[in-house]
């Protein structure tokens, strides 16, 4: 990652904690950029006296949380979460995202629809005005996933592979993950969604749509707020 895509990530990182006070409970998501988020939260615990609770995404982000301190929270004790934070591999003007480039995003989805806001950070190169660039990341169980593979491949006109080849990758949730190259061919990102969590076999599809009321976007010229009319972060 060059010198400028990592400041980048930083400045969004660092800017969306500006949705964060004290008394929340936050959705930690996955990835480089909400990296710098967490990184971010956890200086102001530590020097500013703020006082929030996380829920993390993902195991990887849970050790990050517990090095500096930040208290997670497990479901049984929290029934709704303040705002998630979390990254993207693509947008589009609809606010709809493709997530699961780091391998997490059932528990990222299941972290987003548990909170009352959205907050995706970002970097200029994920936004694109039709979504299927970036591989769309679909979580599968293991059991009969090449069965799996081919009814996705009935939806994607690009190839489906496993990531990880022979040696596949394992989620935190010991599935798999098929990498479904739509190409920016995807018109219907709700629809899409809809048809291949459809499939037996689908843990979660890597489109969130009608979830992320925000997004922060870091760049060398400074940090672009995109708020999503009408949501539930609106003005
Ligand atoms: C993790 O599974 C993903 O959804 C990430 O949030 C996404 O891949 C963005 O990652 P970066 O911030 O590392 O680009």
């Amino acid at each position: 990652m060059s010198d400028g895509v990592n400041a980048a990530k930083q400045a969004a990182g660092i800017a969306s904690c500006d949705f964060v006070t004290s008394g929340m409970r936050v959705g930690l998501g996955t990835g480089s950029t909400v990296r710098y988020t967490v990184l971010e939260l956890g200086r102001r615990m530590a020097e500013e006296g703020l006082e929030i609770e996380g829920v993390p995404t993902s195991e990887a982000t849970a050790a990050l949380a517990r090095e500096l301190g930040i208290p997670l929270l497990e479901w049984h004790q929290v029934s709704e979460l303040h705002v998630t934070i979390d990254g993207a591999d693509e947008f589009d003007p609809g606010f709809n995202l493709i997530k699961g480039g780091g391998g997490a995003l059932t528990r990222e989805k299941i972290v987003a629809q548990a909170s009352a806001a959205m907050v995706v950070v970002t970097d200029p190169s994920k936004q694109v005005t039709k979504l299927g660039s970036f591989p769309l990341p679909v979580e599968v169980l293991q059991f009969g996933w090449e069965v799996t593979a081919r009814h996705l491949g009935l939806l994607c006109p690009g190839e489906v592979s496993r990531r990880g080849g022979d040696e596949p990758y394992l989620t935190d949730n010991g599935g798999y993950i098929l990498d479904c190259h739509f190409g920016a061919t995807i018109v219907d990102p709700a629809g899409l969604e809809t048809d291949v969590r459809g499939i037996a076999g689908v843990v979660e599809a890597g489109l969130f749509t009608g979830m992320a009321d925000a997004i922060v976007i870091g760049s060398s010229a400074g940090v672009e707020l995109l708020l999503k009319p009408g949501g539930r972060l609106g003005r």
